[in-house]
């Protein structure tokens, strides 16, 4: 059955005990070593892919929760060491149109989020001990549409790595733009990310992605946006999150931050 959605010839996520299955971690390992994110092209075959859009591109005219707000590239009102007026503080706006867990849940992506050999072979590319879905009704899966005009901008991850599904690709715009290792640990470099805010870094690149692909990117340092839709069709994502505890729940506050409702 997973055979109808997923490209387990090409990617064997059924078959852990394979030497193709641990060259596939290898690989995944390396890109995201080298690249800070790996991708599976082609991972979601094109008739779930369109099973899954007619699901949910109504529920996006419906349902789904318009999301909008204003944020500097840290999330954060204030940055230990800059000054109030520094340009680090510059605001960006951020748009889309989300839907929540529990409005996906009869869609296949639904049946990947929850597939536990799926989130064995994160787990393993993560070399995590373990991960989980979410328990939370509203986070977990939720897919992603950004319209014409709207986009993600500027920011760093809060969390260590976002797993998403690419379901519909735009011809122009929309394109996910990152600049690799901006920051570290120990060095903050503000002057760099300064220089990035301002669109003055030479070193931002841009991911051409087609839909099915899947994407596991570490965005904690790696700064990163999708620039505005162009057009009448919307660019459409589905993004899983993983926990490394069972029954992951969000908070109420971060449930109204991210979908305007508690449940
Ligand atoms: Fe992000």
């Amino acid at each position: 059955m997973m055979h109808d959605i997923l490209d387990l010839e090409r990617y064997p996520l059924d078959q852990p005990d394979s030497a193709a299955y641990a060259d596939l971690v290898k690989r995944c390992q390396a890109d995201l070593k080298a690249d800070g994110m790996f991708n599976l092209e082609a991972f979601m075959h094109p008739a779930p892919i369109a099973r899954t859009l007619d699901y949910v591109l109504p529920k996006f005219d419906t349902e789904a929760f318009r999301h909008e707000r204003k944020h500097n590239i840290y999330f954060k009102k204030s940055i230990p060491d800059v000054a109030a007026d520094s340009p680090l503080y510059t605001e960006f706006s951020t748009s889309n149109l989300t839907l929540c867990s529990n409005q996906v849940s009869d869609t296949p992506v639904r049946q990947i989020y929850d597939w536990q050999p799926f989130v064995s072979f994160l787990s393993a590319v993560m070399r995590r001990a373990a991960l989980y879905p979410m328990a939370d009704p509203l986070a977990g899966l939720n897919v992603i549409a950004y319209r014409d005009g709207q986009g993600l901008n500027w920011h760093f991850d809060r969390s260590q790595f976002t797993t998403t599904l690419l379901l519909q690709a735009l011809i122009k715009g929309s394109t996910f733009l990152y600049r690799t290792d901006l920051r570290s640990a120990d060095d903050p470099n503000h002057a760099g990310v300064e220089k990035l805010v301002r669109g003055e870094d030479p070193d931002v690149q841009a991911l051409d992605a087609a839909a099915g692909t899947l994407n596991v990117f570490r965005g904690v340092n790696t700064p990163h946006c999708v620039t505005p839709a162009i057009g009448e069709r919307p660019r459409v994502v589905s993004v899983l999150t993983y926990f490394e505890t069972p029954g992951a729940m969000f908070t109420d506050e971060e449930r109204l931050g991210f979908y305007g409702h508690t449940s």
